[in-house]
Parts: structure tokens; C-alpha cells; sequence
């Protein structure tokens, strides 16, 4: 079968890759679903849309995560724990079924950076390891920004007219979030860096910033979306995160090709694009491709389709 470059393709990426040539991919970057209570692995755009605009007049509620996220508080009462135990299970063995895949395609010292929730990220991880990966960092992603999420006690009481409410101001059930950890994993090298690097063009990672200093494993003060990311999908992230996190992980060479097989509105196919990098993506909810295409058309050295194999 051939494959052409610099493209997204319609399907569910576990299908796909398996028509990929092996050690094919220099570094992964995605965004899996994040087995949020009802996204889990079978994301559905509808359903999302449905419960994203419930939530849209909440005081209290993150506003562009669905109601239902897992984010609202919920009952975590023994019934509740078994039914999500069960539900990370199913979520770690279906991880294990693309992370089996992606690991066949990647080059040796091929990285991959996984974003996750700060609750599933270590399930992620296991099933990459799984897979063959081994683990290289956990990296941060500061965001500075968010508000205490799940029960807040006080709001509560109040609605329930509770004359103690006033004693619970400021508790509540969760911290406020102001970080998403990314699962940095690679790819077992070909003997040691040097020669993998000179055999597949991967391996290291670029640690100096163009002020001097060493980049740390907390990647912050990047700035917010801009207009450009409004896209009709509830979980792009900031480009000039995923252009930080390609630029730092991989080597700019013709042959490396950067991949995401759950490319959403395809934040990380725009920054490898705009980075001068070949790119290949795989989003299985159809409304999402023309979201991505018109993305890559409008974005920066937006190249004409590479019609080169791989
Ligand atoms: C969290 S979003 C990624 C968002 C992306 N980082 C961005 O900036 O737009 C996850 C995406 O994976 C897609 N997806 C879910 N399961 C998939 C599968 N099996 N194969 C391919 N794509 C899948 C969903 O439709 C969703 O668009």
C-alpha cells in the first residue's frame, strides 16, 4: 500500500497504522482521549458538543470540558470505584492495542510524547512500556491559569440551605489544576545515541533555548491559544506548546516524519508543518478532518501534498 505524506487520514489510528511501514516515524506527539468518565475511548463528537454547551452559563465548571468529564465531583463512594477501576482497566488495554502499533512504526530512539489527564497518565504510561518504550521524563505543561475544579462544599451547603455553609468557604473536592503532565517515552536505541542518531536521525533532544538557557522538563510561559486555534473542537492545544515540544524533540531532517494518530483539529500536524517537518496524522471522526485540512491550508508554509512514500 502507498502512503503519502504530509496528510491526515480518516480512520481509527489502531486500523491505520497497521498499514504503516515498520520504523517509519521519528517522534509521536498526541493527545489520546483522556478516559474521562463518558469520552473514554469511544469518542463521540455529539455527545461532546451536547454536554460542552450545558456547562456553558456554570459558574462553576471548567467551561470547555464537557459536563460528565470526571471534573464535576461525582460520588467516589465503593460502587463508584468499582465501575471506574473497571473502566481504567478497559482504558490501559485499549492504550495497549495503539501503543503495540505505534511502537512497530517508530525508529529506534523514536520519541513519544503522550499528554493525559494528571488521573490516567499512568496508565498511558504502563501500556507504552508494555509496548516496549521506555520512560524518559514526565514533562509538565504550566498552564497558570484554571480554578479549583470538582465539589465546592460551601456552594454546596448553601444550596441546601445548610446554616454551615459559611465555615466551608474555600474547601473543596479537587486543587486547582495548573498543570497536564506529557508521558515522554522512547523507542530503544540502535546500540547508543551516536549511531542511532546516525542511522535513523533521532535520539537526543535539543536542551539549550535560544536565550542560553537549559530547557527543564517544565515546559511554561508559552503563550495562550490565539484566535488562529479556534476550531469547532473542545481540546486543541496552544501550538506553540506542540511547536516547543517538536522542535525540542526532534532533529529537523527531511526523513523524519512527526505523527499523531489522534490528531483532533491537528495542532500537532500544523506545528510540525510550520517547523518544516513531514507529517502524517489519523483522526477517526469525519467532522474533524476538513478542520484540519483548512488549518493546514491556512497555516504557515503550508506545502502542496508530498505525493513521496514511506
Ligand atoms: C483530545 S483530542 C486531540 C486534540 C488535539 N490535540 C488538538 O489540539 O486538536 C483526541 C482526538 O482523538 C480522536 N480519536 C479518538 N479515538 C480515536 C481513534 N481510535 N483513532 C483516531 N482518532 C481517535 C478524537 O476524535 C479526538 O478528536
Amino acid at each position: 500500500m502507498k502512503f503519502e505524506l504530509n496528510k491526515v487520514y480518516s480512520g481509527d489510528c489502531i486500523d491505520v497504522m497497521k498499514k504503516f511501514p515498520e520504523e517509519s516515524i521519528a517522534c509521536c506527539i498526541t493527545d489520546p482521549p483522556y478516559n474521562y468518565e463518558f469520552i473514554g475511548h469511544k469518542w463521540s463528537d455529539s455527545e461532546v458538543k451536547r454536554r460542552t454547551e450545558r456547562v456553558q452559563d456554570s459558574k462553576t465548571m471548567v467551561k470547555n470540558i464537557p459536563y460528565g468529564s470526571g471534573l464535576a465531583g461525582g460520588v467516589r463512594n465503593a460502587r463508584w470505584y468499582e465501575k471506574n477501576r473497571n473502566n481504567d482497566l478497559e482504558y490501559m488495554r485499549w492504550c495497549q492495542l495503539w501503543t503495540d502499533e505505534l511502537f512497530r512504526i517508530c525508529k529506534a530512539g523514536a520519541p513519544v510524547a503522550v499528554f493525559n489527564s494528571n488521573r490516567s497518565i499512568a496508565h498511558v504510561q504502563i501500556a507504552l512500556e508494555n509496548s516496549g518504550f521506555y520512560t524518559r521524563d514526565v514533562l509538565v505543561y504550566r498552564r497558570n491559569s484554571g480554578i479549583p475544579r470538582g465539589l465546592n462544599l460551601e456552594g454546596k451547603l448553601e444550596k441546601m440551605e445548610n446554616p454551615d455553609a459559611e465555615k466551608w468557604i474555600g474547601w473543596h473536592s479537587a486543587f486547582r489544576n495548573e498543570w497536564e503532565g506529557i508521558v515522554l517515552v522512547q523507542k530503544p536505541l540502535e546500540n547508543n545515541y551516536w549511531e542511532t542518531l546516525q542511522k535513523t536521525n533521532v535520539g537526543v533532544f535539543k536542551t539549550v533555548n535560544q536565550d542560553g538557557s537549559f530547557q527543564s522538563n517544565i515546559l511554561e510561559n508559552l503563550s495562550k491559544k490565539d484566535k488562529s486555534e479556534k476550531y469547532s473542537h473542545c481540546t486543541v492545544k496552544p501550538l506553540t506548546l506542540i511547536k516547543k515540544l517538536v522542535d525540542t524533540l526532534c532533529p529537523l531532517h527531511e526523513e523524519n516524519i512527526i505523527f499523531d494518530p489522534f490528531a483532533g483539529s491537528g495542532t500537532t500536524l500544523v506545528a510540525a508543518q510550520e517547523l518544516g517537518f513531514n507529517f502524517v496524522g489519523v483522526e477517526i471522526e469525519e467532522n474533524y478532518i476538513p478542520i484540519i485540512n483548512e488549518r493546514l491550508k491556512s497555516s504557515k508554509l503550508h506545502k502542496e501534498l508530498n505525493p513521496s512514500l514511506f
